[in-house]
Formats: C-alpha cells, structure tokens, sequence
C-alpha cells in the first residue's frame, strides 16, 4: 500500500507560528512547485476559523506576486480547517475522519505540533490514539517546535512521552537555525577543505564566538519571552547547535545518524556551566532613542529578572579542545540583527613585526544578514615600507553567487522531513545533553536571584560587563568588534 498523497496538519493553526512562518513556508514550497502533487493542508485549533481567515492572517507574511494570485488561490483551496480541542479523543477521531473522508485513507501525515508547550502531550497522545496512518508503507511524522522543556526535568517528562508514542525516526525537532544556510556550510566548510583540520584544535584556536544580536526587544510577546529568557529562547538551542557543529569531529558519513552522534559526543564532553561563567544583562530605556525598556513592557511582570543579554563560556573537555572557551552571547534590543561565528586564532609565535602590529587571525562566519565566510590575515601594506595591515579574505555570498536566492530555513526543513531526512533535526538524547549543560546554571540564575547589568536599548555589546568578561577568557577586541 504505498501513498497517494500527503497530508499536513498543522496544530495551533491559529497561532503567531503558524501565520508568520509555517503557512508562508508552506505557500512557498507549493508556489516553487516543490511538495509531492498530492499534498493537501489541514490547519486544526480551538477557534472557530475558516480558510479564508487562515488566509488573510498569513497575508502579510506571504509575500505573494500580483502575479501570483491565481496560484495562491490553488494553494488555499488545497487547504482545509478543522476546529476542535487539544485534549478530546472525539474531535481527533473526526479529525480522522475528515482526512480519510477528503483525501484518502492512503496519506501519508505530517503533523505539526505549533501549539502551546502545555499542549504537547495531549496532542501526541490523541494523535497517536485515533488519527495516525495506519496501513503499511504509509508514514505518520511528528514536527515538535520549541520549547522543548524548560529544563533537564521537564524536557525528560516531555522526551520520555513522546518516545513512548513515536519512534525516533518519526519525531522531528525542529531547531531552525540548522535549516540557514552558513549554519549547513559548516561542515562542508570544515570537512572538504584539506587546509583547517590541522588548525583546529586547542594548538592554534584561543577562542571561538558565537554571537546572536537582535535590534529588538520582546515588544509584546513578553507574556513569553520572560517565562523563558534569553538563554533557553537561543542559546540552549540554535546556539549550541551552532558550536557542536564547529566543535565536532569528523562523522563517519554524511548520514543523520552519525553526523548526530559527533554532536552528542561534544556536548557529553561538555561542563555543566557554572554561574563564574556566565554574565546576565537586561535591556533599559534609552531615553536618547526614545526606546522602551524590559520591564516598561506591559506583558511582562514587574520586577522581572530574566535575562533578555547573556554570555556565557563553554568548554568541551576533550583532546581537541581542552581549555578553549566556546564564547556563546545573545541579546534582544542591541544595535542590529546579526548572527555569526568568529573563530579567533592564537598569537603568532616569536612575532617579528613590531609590537602590536600583528592581529590575530580569525576565520568569520557570518549566518545572518549577508551571508559571507572570511579570514582576516594581516598583509603587507601595499606600498614603500613593510607595514602590516589587517586585511580580508572575503568570501561575501552575493558577490560571488549571482542571482542568489537562498530558502527560508523553514522551507529546508519541512522539505527534509517530507523526505524523511534528520540530519537537521534535534534527536532525544542531543537535546537531553544540552538541557544538562545549561540547567544548573539556569536554576541557579533563579533561585539566587542574580540580578541581570542593565544595558541601555540599542548599545552594541549589551552591558559593559559582557566585553570585561571576554576580555578575561582572552578575547582580543579588534578592528569595530
Ligand atoms: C526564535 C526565538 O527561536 O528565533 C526568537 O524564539 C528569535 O526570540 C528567533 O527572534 C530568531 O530567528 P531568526 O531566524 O529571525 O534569526
């Protein structure tokens, strides 16, 4: 019995994720004619909608050409809405119903879990119970978003339900920074290039940074954001999928089980972090911009202390690495909205140029905006004279790839699970390993009531402390960084 058609089912249809990213996603993949011909769209939730709602929610978000409109009316018509609850066996037995009535009893479902994190659970359970495929050859996937927990605790209780339900191979984490682009360079980037392995290690790197700036604050969705925090929003995850991919070693192959297992093996030689290495910062009103501050957001409660800025120092105990710090900083309301890598190498050793005249190299991998790759070496003034300057190895994407124009990470990665591919899907014990790393650090945030630095809404490096405490693991501040 092999399937006809695929149906994707999209739970909390009526939700922020769903109109600003998934239905866009899914509008694109249709539009570029790259989703099986027979695909059909259900949006399920508690409100009482219609497709045309799910339409003109999702509008702005779509960007759809005037020229488009013909296709986009394809692509609505393709898509249904059923109303119902998360929790009652009968509407996901009509749920069923509905699928085998409209489409065929031979579909394959993807369903996509976009509801509150409280609604986990029953989803799964209900789904599994009444509203799964079940002939041979048809498949049943399940796309989990964030949060997954909020620490090793509750993400156990979430992980061990699941696995109970669906087999690892039917259960896709998404982590959507492993659908960007310089993210899935990496190990392309490290693993096809004779020249990095013999320099990357703890021999030739001092440090490695990975920055995520934002030039916004939570601006409403604070209701969220402060339950959370800076940390568990990014760090714990796009961040630290970011550094097991620099910190890995080579797979064994390019398969998603072993390109997983090299990054389980990192985050095991991980320390927990401890709070001597992490700084927290909140953002404050800038008077001079005229910008709002944390607290002076209505949807997050007074007197808050969550982290909107930390830093925090990781290291990965093994031979390779041992006592290099993974510098890993994010932050809402700084300067611009930028993500990137910077590897920094060590000093030249016996430097014969005159002091202070020789930079660090440092290889920079920038994910997000105006993907580029370059390594700044030091060159020989042009010229009379022997002076050194700091110059570029400039590998900026919309130089060298005329006509670029890059997939959304989301559109990758519901292509990859159609496919059926996970090499960028977060497995169970991956996300168990980071939940332990940063758990202690996070508890102990709490519980001791650390009080965040103010930074002022719009400063470049969130507070001053931030750039003192890189400058203590032996970061060097150059050129405007
Ligand atoms: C999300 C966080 O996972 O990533 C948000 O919850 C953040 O707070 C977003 O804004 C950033 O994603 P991107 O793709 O815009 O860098």
């Amino acid at each position: 019995h092999s399937a006809s058609s695929h149906v994707i089912i999209v739970f909390g249809a009526s939700g922020d994720l769903a109109k600003k990213k998934i239905y866009p996603t899914l509008w694109w993949l249709f539009r570029d004619k790259l989703l099986p011909s027979n695909t059909h769209f259900v949006g399920y939730s508690r409100s009482n909608l219609t497709v045309d709602n799910l339409r003109s929610n999702a509008m702005p978000y779509l960007n759809a050409k005037d020229s488009e409109w013909t296709q986009l009316d394809e692509f609505f018509k393709r898509n249904s809405y059923v109303q119902g609850s998360y929790d009652k066996p009968e509407d996901f037995i009509r749920l069923n119903k509905f699928i085998v009535d409209n489409f065929s009893a031979c579909s394959n479902r993807l369903f996509y879990l976009a509801t509150p994190p409280s609604q986990f659970i029953s989803v799964a359970t209900n789904l599994k119970a009444h509203c799964t495929a079940e002939s041979d050859g048809l498949w049943n996937r399940l796309i989990v978003e964030k949060p997954f927990g909020k620490d090793l605790d509750s993400s156990e209780v979430l992980a061990k339900h699941l696995s109970s339900l669906f087999s690892e191979d039917q259960i896709y984490r998404i982590d959507h920074y492993l659908g960007k682009e310089m993210v899935q360079n990496v190990v392309v980037l490290r693993f096809a290039n004779r020249v990095f392995s013999p320099l990357w290690n703890r021999d030739n790197i001092a440090n490695v940074v990975v920055t995520f700036k934002e030039n916004f604050g939570t601006e409403g969705r604070g209701g969220y954001f402060d339950e959370f925090g800076i940390i568990r929003d990014v760090m714990q995850n796009h961040l630290l999928q970011i550094l097991c991919l620099i910190a890995m070693e080579r797979p064994i192959s390019m398969e998603a089980n072993d390109i997983r297992d090299e990054k389980v093996k990192v985050l095991r030689c991980m320390r927990p972090l401890s709070l001597d290495d992490v700084v927290v910062g909140q953002y404050v009103a800038d008077p001079e911009n005229g910008k709002p501050g944390y607290l002076d957001d209505p949807t997050v409660p007074a007197g808050s202390i969550t982290p909107t800025y930390a830093v925090a120092a990781l290291y990965v105990d093994n031979e390779r690495w041992q006592g290099v710090p993974f510098i890993v900083r994010a932050g809402k309301a700084l300067n611009e909205k930028k993500c990137e890598v910077r590897i920094q190498f060590k000093d030249v050793i016996a430097d014969i140029l005159p002091s202070g005249a020789v930079h660090r190299n440092e290889l920079v991998l920038r994910v997000q905006p105006n993907e580029a790759v370059y390594m700044k070496l030091m060159t020989k003034r042009p010229g009379m004279g022997f002076g050194a300057e700091e110059t570029e190895l400039d590998l900026t994407y919309n130089r060298r790839f005329t006509d670029l124009k890059l997939p959304d990470a989301y559109e990758r990665l519901l292509l990859d699970v159609l496919v059926g591919s996970q090499i960028n899907f977060v497995r169970t014990d991956e996300l168990r390993e980071a939940w332990r790393v940063f758990t202690p650090a996070l508890h102990a945030l709490e519980s001791q009531r650390v009080a965040p630095h103010p930074y002022p809404y719009g400063v470049r490096n969130g507070p001053p402390q931030s750039d003192e405490f890189m400058r203590r693991l032996g970061f060097t501040f150059s050129g405007q960084y």
